[in-house]
């Protein structure tokens, strides 16, 4: 028997698997997916204060091994979520909101907004767009932490920080982030990229750069994992191209306390009880009982 469950912080997960945030409908699509009672959260999609209306089509491509995504954060904004959502503790899974917002008042509205919806912990998507400076929150480790500063005066709840592997310096943003009052941080959110068609001759997507992701983002994803946990004591989500339960192990060892499952939910809804399965599987054959004992073990041996 191998002990799956694993601490974040202050939160305790059945096991170390989530579901990242825009890759599972609206959470509530999949009350009935038996499916979910593997995963320790899911994450709802990002939604703002006020509707977004998102980009236009193509919104997504594949790409390689790989898959490009070109939203635009679409969503109802936040009363509407609200309204929409059904009662978080009915369904099978602890829901986890995800806050976004073009300046630090908007995510603290946000976050106001999902902490009464009954949330578990909210996760601050800082790959939106920074009115002031035209670029992502993530990008400037002031910007980043003015966000998660305003949301953590907004609410007690766990908070993570999601961060962008498009950083220069994902330490100094996961620092800010962390002294801002940030939980724990997710490691990562999409790298950017495009893509041409070559029957159109155009860009794939309507927006031309979208976020990439899938397993080419996991080599990227794993070294931001191990540059925050390398030097910093924070608890970290490991998220990019996990598809099997050695990728588990591999966040898990350069020092990911859980981890998110995205892209891979697209061609295998029910990823998640395979890849726990494997994991448990790896686990029981190296003579590890508990997925705890993971965290972070590949440190120290480089
Ligand atoms: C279609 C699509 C929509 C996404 N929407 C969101 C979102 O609303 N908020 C967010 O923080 N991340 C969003 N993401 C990013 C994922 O949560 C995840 O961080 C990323 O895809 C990397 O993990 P993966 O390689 O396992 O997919 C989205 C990704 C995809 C592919």
């Amino acid at each position: 028997m191998v002990d799956s469950a694993v601490a974040l912080g202050r939160l305790s997960l059945r096991s170390p698997l989530i579901a990242a945030a825009g890759t599972v409908g609206s959470v509530y699509d999949f009350a009935d997916v038996d499916a979910f009672r593997v995963y320790g959260a899911a994450v709802a999609k990002s939604v703002s204060h006020a509707p977004w209306p998102g980009r236009l089509a193509p919104r997504v491509a594949s790409a390689g091994e790989g898959m490009l995504n070109g939203i635009g954060i679409q969503n109802p904004g936040i009363d509407q979520w609200r309204t929409d959502m059904p009662d978080l503790s009915a369904l099978p899974v602890p829901v986890w909101g995800s806050a976004a917002g073009t300046d630090a008042a908007e995510f603290a509205l946000v976050a106001k907004g999902l902490a009464a919806e009954g949330v578990q912990a909210i996760e601050v998507n800082l790959s939106c767009p920074n009115l002031e400076e035209g670029t992502m929150f993530a990008l400037n480790p002031a910007a980043a932490g003015e966000v998660v500063g305003a949301v953590r005066a907004a609410t007690d709840l766990p908070l993570g920080a999601k961060l962008s592997p498009n950083s220069e310096d994902i330490v100094a943003v996961a620092r800010a982030a962390t002294e801002a009052g940030a939980d724990f941080v997710v490691l990562t959110n999409t790298v950017w990229g495009m893509g041409i068609d070559l029957e159109t001759r155009a860009p794939k997507l309507s927006g031309v750069v979208g976020g990439y992701s899938g397993p080419p983002l996991k080599p990227i994803a794993l070294r931001c994992v191990w540059e925050v946990a390398a030097a910093l004591d924070v608890p970290i989500v490991g998220c990019g191209g996990i598809r099997s339960g050695t990728d588990v192990v591999e966040f898990l060892m350069a020092g990911a306390s859980a981890v998110e499952l995205g892209t891979v939910h697209f061609a295998e809804p029910r990823a998640g009880k395979r890849i726990l399965r494997e994991t448990e599987a790896w686990c029981r054959q190296a003579g590890i009982g508990s997925l705890r004992e993971l965290t972070g073990m590949a440190h120290g041996r480089e």
